[in-house]
């Protein structure tokens, strides 16, 4: 990069770089990462194209430019992203939340009374615990993750969005849940199969905890683990919802129902892929 830089010449020049670096959506993380490092938004950016950059401007973009042609994930760049339109941030400590989890968000709401406890396994971000908690002013909530760096920041989103007082972190093994009873558990557990670890993007397998990914030898570990205790760890007539892999909603749903839940459903994501598989414990 050298002198007189315009603005729209910079986006330019950041686009065809992510392009020949093989990131995704070239000019939309171009023109993120450059509103974001200038302060602007992306109509403020498109106002002032001719507005030259100064040295200190070009020095500032420099490294973020080349971290995303190194396939960094734009989210922990910004250092925040958006899930069910809540500001969350986010470091390479928590998995980035993924809008097609959104849905397990929208199968749990359909089944949520009035007042009621749930548990969150996993909650990384704290992504599915705090937009449940925003949609359920009666609840409280419940947010276990095995990372105590995850729970930081999710302990700090928490607070951002003003729950301290209805959520609770605790740190733990999915293995060993709280001894207690909640009305709702959802989860967006690990779920890979460890051989398609090498399948995976560069922004997933390079910069993402593997802690959040991994889900053993099959993928099913952690459905296992969860369906296990059930039983222990429901009320009557509450509810287990998972996120799973694409092709796991039959082997998970076997697993929903060796557990003896019932009311079981699978739903597909928006791009057409079965994302929750949900059933609910008897009486
Ligand atoms: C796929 S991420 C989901 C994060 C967040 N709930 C979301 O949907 O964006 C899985 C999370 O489970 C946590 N985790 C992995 N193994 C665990 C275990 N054995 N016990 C508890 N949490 C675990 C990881 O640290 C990670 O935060």
């Amino acid at each position: 990069m050298s002198e007189r830089w315009t603005l729209l010449k910079l986006l330019r020049w950041m686009t065809s770089y992510f392009t020949e670096k093989g990131v995704d959506n070239p000019r939309l993380d171009a023109e993120l990462l450059l509103a974001h490092q200038l302060g602007l938004d992306r109509v403020g950016l498109y106002l002032n194209y001719d507005r030259p950059l100064t040295t200190s401007e070009l020095g500032a973009i420099r490294p973020l430019v080349k971290r995303r042609g190194q396939r960094e994930p734009l989210q922990y760049l910004l250092g925040s992203t958006e899930f069910w339109s809540l500001p969350l941030k986010v470091t390479p400590a928590v998995l980035v939340p993924r809008a097609d989890t959104e849905v397990l968000v929208e199968e749990a709401l359909k089944r949520c009374a009035a007042h009621g406890v749930l548990l969150d396994v996993g909650t990384g971000s704290g992504a599915i615990l705090i937009s449940l908690l925003k949609e359920l002013p009666g609840w409280q909530g419940v947010g276990i993750d095995i990372s105590p760096a995850a729970l930081d920041i999710a302990r700090h989103n928490l607070a951002a969005h003003a729950l301290e007082k209805r959520g609770q972190l605790l740190n733990g093994d999915l293995a060993a849940l709280p001894k207690r009873r909640f009305d709702l558990i959802v989860s967006n557990p690990p779920y890979i199969p460890t051989a398609q670890w090498d399948e995976l993007m560069p922004e997933v397998r390079d910069y993402e905890p593997a802690l959040a990914l991994l889900g053993g030898v099959d993928g099913l570990d952690c459905y296992r683990r969860l369906t296990a205790q059930a039983d222990d760890c429901l009320h009557p007539g509450g509810w287990l919802l998972v996120e799973i892999g694409a092709d796991q909603g039959d082997a998970v749903t076997a697993l929903f129902a060796a557990a003896g839940l019932t009311e079981l459903f699978l739903r597909h994501d928006y791009g057409g892929h079965p994302r929750v598989v949900g059933g609910q414990r008897n009486g």
